[in-house]
């Protein structure tokens, strides 16, 4: 099978910014007690945070990550995670059936970012709270002090404001799982309120409205348009989520799924796009796509998902990622890229444990799960201006199924081309990195790829994700029986490239001035 892919120097989609490369910790199993924090670890520093899942992070190398949720935040008091540990309360968490210890909270999840060298992104509880434990917890975060919260965070030992600018008005509110779910009218006037009092509180932030928790959602597309026709002049972004499934066991259909990422961001920006017209606006509102990952296997219904007796920091939500999975979530990493005119902002949820990157075994060691080389490949190589490939690549039909939400849908997908690629132009460095992925089950493709307007270039490195196996995993015992290799089959040539990219794989070439 061969492919060809054009791509010019000039012909560019946009900038990657920082903050698309972020992920999630969410007060959810064990992503944070037993993950990111756990005090009496032989790897845990002074603070309680595991340094090898630090230095695992550090290679993942996600840029932004948001906090503390999730459907977690939907029940979240802020004042029960700050102060001295000892007088926190242990809580019922309603999200996940589990007991909250708030041993961590914000000024230790603030501590993490800062030995991670990652901005913080927070959420406000717009379930069971509002407007005005949101302003206070933007005042305690961010005002410098001489008021009240400012001066209970100074007490509580952060004498500096944390300076958080990006925050999320709520998580998943259009969602019926999530604590006072509400309709688009009632969310979108707590929302306004909201964002008012925060951004009077602090008029440097970046403000993030909830759009539909899924594509399929009965209410896509009315909620996001009635949303922000309350928001629009109080907001920056706009939040989408996706979870790809392959509940269907069907691959070819769920490699095909990523491409409905595709469509769903530009359905996303042609309505805010059209709410900003409506107004004669020339704002344009971005995308924050706040939670994307493969999470199929842990997922169903809230009691299948629970484990009883209100237990702290229970095992749920462990997916165990294969070949299969990594090579769909390339898939999404590519259509992330592809969006960077308007996806300002992305995190993979979630970082540890929980449908995670990084597994930890509680009191053992930390490993990379398939997923994790996807990511820190995009997020190490990625950046810079995502040039417009032209792709004409063999393609096959499929239908996509998704369970998801409040109804059931099977997407026609007549024309998915094998290979799906993202080339980004790091002008700094002087680079062109190629993300490539061949979804075809059995045959190797062999590429064709013309670089326009760079002059002679050379093969800089090459890597290769790729598994005879598709359901092959790693463990804790076999922590790398799926890792890249160098990928030697790709040369070029007067600014023409040729590679093999075998079946079933996800590649990353990286061009460089000859
Ligand atoms: O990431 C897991 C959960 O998925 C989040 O808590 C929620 O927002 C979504 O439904």
């Amino acid at each position: 099978m061969k492919a060809r892919v054009t791509i010019d120097r000039d012909v560019a989609i946009g900038d990657t910014h920082e903050r698309l490369f972020g992920a999630f910790v969410e007060h959810l199993g064990r992503c944070v007690y037993g993950g990111i924090y756990e005090p009496g670890h032989p790897e845990a520093d002074e603070k309680g945070f595991r340094k090898d899942v630090l230095a695992l992070v550090k290679e993942l190398a996600p840029t932004i990550m948001r906090y503390p949720g999730g459907n977690f935040v939907s029940g979240y008091n802020w004042e029960d995670g700050v102060g001295p540990v000892e007088h926190r309360p242990r809580r019922l968490d309603l999200a996940w059936m589990s007991t909250e210890p708030n041993t961590f909270g914000t000024n230790e999840f603030i501590n993490w970012c800062r030995a991670a060298e990652i901005e913080p992104m927070l959420a406000v509880n717009l379930g069971t709270r509002g407007a005005d434990a949101a302003r206070n917890l933007v005042e305690y975060c961010n005002h410098p002090g001489g008021t009240y919260w400012s001066d209970l965070r100074r007490s509580h030992g952060w004498e500096a404001p944390h300076d958080v600018k990006f925050w999320c008005l709520g998580n998943e509110v259009d969602g019926p799982w999530q604590m006072e779910h509400k309709t688009a009218q009632e969310y979108g006037r707590v929302a306004t309120e909201s964002a008012k009092m925060m951004k009077w509180t602090d008029p440097s932030l970046e403000l993030a409205a909830c759009g539909s928790s899924a594509r399929n959602m009965p209410t896509f597309g009315a909620w996001e348009r009635e949303v922000l026709e309350h928001t629009f002049d109080h907001v920056e972004f706009m939040s989408l989520h996706t979870y790809l499934n392959n509940y269907a066991e069907d691959m070819p259909s769920f490699l095909a799924s990523a491409d409905l990422m595709d469509s769903f961001i530009e359905e996303v920006v042609a309505i805010v796009d059209s709410v900003a017209a409506a107004r004669r606006s020339s704002k344009r509102i971005m995308l924050s796509f706040d939670e994307w990952n493969v999470w199929y296997r842990t997922r169903g219904k809230k009691e299948g998902r629970t484990i009883p007796g209100w237990p702290v920091a229970p095992p749920i939500l462990e997916e165990v990622y294969t070949m299969g999975d990594a090579l769909a979530f390339g898939g999404a990493c590519i259509s992330l890229l592809n969006h960077a005119d308007r996806v300002k902002a992305a995190c993979l949820a979630q970082l540890v444990n929980a449908i995670a990157p990084i597994m930890t075994e509680t009191g053992g060691p930390a490993w990379r799960q398939t997923i994790f080389y996807p990511f820190a490949h995009m997020s190490n190589l990625g950046r810079g201006r995502v040039l417009r490939a032209h792709v004409d690549s063999p393609s096959y039909a499929t239908n996509y199924y998704d369970p998801r939400g409040t109804q059931e849908h099977r997407f026609a997908m007549p024309a998915v081309p094998y290979l799906k690629c993202a080339a980004v132009h790091d002008r700094k460095g002087g680079f062109i990195t190629l993300f490539l992925l061949n979804r075809h089950l059995s045959e190797d493709l062999e590429l064709e790829l013309e670089v326009r307007g760079m002059g002679e270039l050379a093969v800089d490195t090459c890597h290769q994700l790729h598994h005879p196996d598709l359901d092959a995993v790693n463990s804790r015992d076999n922590p790398t029986e799926v890792q890249p290799v160098a990928l030697a089959d790709a040369h070029i040539q007067g600014g023409r490239l040729s590679a093999t990219l075998r079946q079933a794989s996800w590649n990353v070439i990286r061009l460089r001035a000859a």
